[in-house]
């Protein structure tokens, strides 16, 4: 049984006093909810008070990036060892927002994949198409070509894979429920051809357009196990509706 996992990815968004209002009202409206496990992304600056409002909760601290290095002359840049000492549990690497304005390629994903295991971070994995890819027919190339660079010679100890198609990213737009299945079906197929049986150990999740209207269908699907959720997260109360999904 995978468990599902509800995740909150910010974005540039919420100041520390914003960050700290949305957790003094999102602690309380979660802390009966069991069998999932719940997992808030604030911007770096907001890491700390998080962390520290988030101890001896049921909610776990994710950072929405990393860089692959240790330490040193890397101006703007945070360590996984920095990662960890704020008090994250997991961090987002190789966002469709990332990859297209800041140019990450698959490489440097799995560097940064590699260098947070390596401390101990657990990871949600992002890959998805674009409309152009979608609608030429690439959409399970892209997912195999993003998949098998991005976990190339990592063990899947502490992976979470988001599927998040970018045309459906901040546009309202979800993918239907046969697309989200077909993709994901795919996922664990490819997990599979490089981790065998415990391919049906991952955690796979859908982005892109989650609400509190469409979660429970989504949820439904066989192979989707949780959500990574950008403008429906920043509302206490429809973030917790979202972990409260209803099977
Ligand atoms: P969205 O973002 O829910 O606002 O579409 C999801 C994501 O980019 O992780």
């Amino acid at each position: 049984m995978r468990k599902p996992f509800i995740a909150a990815n910010w974005k540039m968004n919420k100041t520390i006093g914003e960050t700290k209002s949305f957790l003094d009202e999102f602690i309380p409206l979660v802390k009966d909810a069991k069998d999932v496990d719940i997992i808030i992304a604030p911007p770096f600056t907001s890491l700390g008070i998080a962390s520290a409002m988030l101890k001896d909760t049921n909610i776990q601290l994710s950072a929405q990036d990393i860089f692959y290095e240790e330490k040193g002359a890397f101006t703007g840049e945070v360590s996984p060892v920095m990662l960890a000492d704020a008090g994250c549990e997991h961090v987002i690497i190789g966002h469709s927002e990332r990859r297209q304005y800041f140019h990450e390629t698959d490489e440097i994903v799995n560097k940064k994949i590699k260098a947070a295991r390596k401390q101990g971070l657990d990871v949600i994995f992002c890959i998805g198409e674009s409309l152009e890819e979608r609608e030429s027919g690439k959409t399970l190339d892209v997912l195999e070509r993003e998949v098998e660079n991005g976990l190339k010679d990592v063990p899947a100890d502490g992976i979470v894979v988001a599927y998040e198609p970018i045309w459906a990213i901040g546009t309202g737009k979800t993918a239907t429920i046969e697309q989200a299945q077909e993709a994901h079906k795919y996922i664990r197929e490819r997990l599979a051809s490089i981790y065998g049986n415990k391919a049906n150990e991952i955690r796979i999740l859908y982005g892109g357009s989650v609400t509190p209207d469409n979660v429970d269908s989504l949820m439904a699907c066989e192979d989707v196990d949780g959500a990574l959720v950008g403008g429906a997260s920043l509302k206490p109360d429809s973030f917790a509706r979202i972990v409260k999904f209803k099977k």
